[in-house]
């Protein structure tokens, strides 16, 4: 695209001397509405330089710049300099791009195919997803994507919680009063179920816990059965989890879980004792963070065992050693916030200087509306069944809305999926929310469903003009206000997407392509597009075209579908 940002700096720079190119643009800013202009630059700095009001120097300026090239207006208001973009030009230059890179507008080749690892989802085995997964995977493949879109190599990662003392109980109760047929039935409710009743039982008999204790020795010392029910539980899970990663379309790289790094602790304690960071406290070993103003951090227990936080260490040195990343971001529950700080900064006491580049992107918790999702014993939620209710309910809506869909099932699919999605990434991350229905499956609020229908529309009015659409048009037809509109909001598109990149926050994307969606339905309602005059019609289907890549675009970075009819 035209950089008209660029061409603005450009008129000024060549009145001045006393800033360079650099600078000038980083002061450039957007005015708060259009009579204002497109562009604005501020004339305050130079009023110490010149003694001269910033009005007066704004008012010179104004005079001596050329209305050339992109440039159709330059006008003063108060301390500013305001420009106005020939239209025309806009229109041409974002229209020939959207349509020339297709798929690959709105990317960019900035991260140099640098590593980026994502870690996310990261559920425990024989345990459902909680809500809290939900989010993680939502957020981080979207997260991932926007990364991969901004030309980095990225790498994802399930930090499967495959490990630790509970496997020890979970073999306990599953001996005790488990039924290979019924695991195998309904894996995750079964082993759910095992473990809850452990927990019953030990209040009555308090000596299971010493037996769940040394099953999970066992484990850890490659005890055949031990290892061959825990590997069980792991796949039997992982399958269960594999059919809701089908249904949102998600892959990941590497399932390298808790578990993958147990052999591998070891030499990290030695490599902690050499820093001389490790403190004796009763028999166990800390890393004392007063100084940091954070608690103490367990490492080892005193019977030996590692910690969550041991694993995380020892993930993180692996990674860097075995994927050399650039950074290392991961997506995980605000409630996990003091747990990184702590390892965080002891991998920088470790001396590590790559520390600065892993980063935790927190988010908030969800609650449930009373009555909203079917809740199992503890309030679990199963993902599946909120996925499939979504489904469901979207098909009830288009069968009222659409009766005679050939793929209805697909399109369900996609639209409910979507609305789940999309719900979960249009709020900021790290602000709590409450789940609700109504607002999640609503086809013309902020929606999923709403820019979904809005992609259908661009396609359906594609359909019906029936005729080639490229770049080969009058773009001063596109100069109207409702035109230019989608037209400055299409612009944006790799804006958001780099913000959505450097602040981790796929809600950039969503809250861009409801307004693209809301510029485009304005300009819907009051144009009639497939007109008698070819040249106006050729004009505005272009525009259709542009506007139906770039939410398809967006859509697919927050993961999820745009089907062509609905
Ligand atoms: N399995 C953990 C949980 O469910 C989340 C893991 C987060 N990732 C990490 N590297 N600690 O709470």
């Amino acid at each position: 695209m035209k950089d008209f940002k660029l061409e603005v700096a450009k008129s000024i720079h060549s009145q001045t001397t006393d800033l360079s190119l650099e600078d000038i643009i980083s002061l450039i800013e957007i005015p708060p509405n259009k009579e204002m202009g497109d562009y604005a630059f501020p004339c305050f700095r130079f009023a110490k330089v010149f003694r001269k009001a910033p009005n007066l120097i704004a008012q010179e300026l104004a005079s001596k710049i050329e209305k050339v090239g992109c440039i159709e207006n330059v006008e003063p208001l108060g301390g500013y300099v305001n420009f106005f973009i020939n239209k025309k030009a806009l229109a041409e230059s974002v229209i020939k791009e959207v349509l020339e890179k297709e798929d690959r507008y709105g990317s960019s080749d900035i991260g140099e195919g640098k590593s980026v690892i994502v870690e996310f989802s990261s559920p425990n085995i024989a345990k459902p997803f909680h809500i809290g997964h939900i989010r993680s995977t939502v957020i981080g493949s979207s997260i991932e994507k926007i990364y991969k879109f901004c030309g980095y190599n990225t790498i994802s990662i399930n930090h499967l919680g495959d490990y630790g003392t509970q496997f020890g109980k979970l073999i306990v109760a599953f001996k005790k009063w488990g039924s290979e047929e019924e695991v195998k039935n309904n894996p995750i409710p079964t082993l759910l179920k095992l473990y809850i009743q452990f927990h019953d039982e030990v209040e009555k008999d308090p000596s299971l816990e010493d037996e769940g204790r040394m099953w999970f020795k066992k484990l850890e010392d490659g005890d055949e059965e031990a290892t061959r029910l825990w590997q069980w539980f792991r796949d039997v899970s992982l399958d269960e989890f594999n059919r809701v990663y089908d249904m949102l379309n998600i892959k990941f790289d590497s399932y390298a879980g808790e578990s993958f790094y147990s052999d591998k602790m070891p030499r990290v304690l030695d490599m902690m004792e050499e820093k001389n960071i490790l403190k004796e406290s009763k028999g166990a070993q800390i890393v004392d963070l007063e100084e940091y103003g954070m608690p103490p951090a367990l490492i080892r227990k005193s019977d030996g065992s590692t910690l969550y936080i041991t694993r995380d260490i020892t993930a993180a040195i692996y990674r860097k050693e075995h994927y050399d990343f650039y950074k290392n971001i991961y997506v995980v529950a605000s409630q996990q916030n003091l747990h990184f700080q702590q390892w965080f900064k002891i991998i920088e006491l470790m001396g590590f200087e790559w520390a600065k580049d892993c980063v935790h992107v927190p988010f908030g918790l969800v609650s449930l509306e009373e009555g909203t999702i079917a809740t199992r014993k503890g309030r679990v939620v199963f993902l599946e069944d909120v996925l499939n209710k979504a489904i469901q309910t979207t098909k009830d809506i288009i069968k009222e809305k659409n009766p005679n869909l050939e793929n209805i099932d697909e399109v369900a699919k996609q639209v409910g999926i979507g609305a789940v999605v999309f719900q979960e990434l249009s709020n900021n991350r790290i602000k709590d929310y409450t789940f609700s229905w109504d607002r999640t499956l609503n086809f013309d609020g902020e929606t999923g469903p709403y820019v979904q229908y809005t992609h259908v529309r661009t396609c359906s009015l594609l359909r019906k003009a029936n005729e080639e659409v490229n770049c080969d048009i009058d773009f001063s037809l596109l100069t109207d206000e409702d035109s230019i509109n989608v037209i400055t909001v299409l612009s944006g598109f790799s804006k958001a997407v780099l913000d959505a990149m450097r602040k981790n926050e796929p809600h950039i994307i969503a809250r861009y392509v409801v307004d693209l969606a809301q510029a485009f339905n304005k300009f819907y309602h009051d144009n009639a597009i497939i007109v008698e005059d070819k040249e106006l019609r050729k004009a505005r289907l272009a525009l259709v075209k542009a506007t139906k890549q770039t939410i398809k675009n967006g859509l697919a970075l927050l993961g999820v579908a745009s089907p062509e009819r609905m």
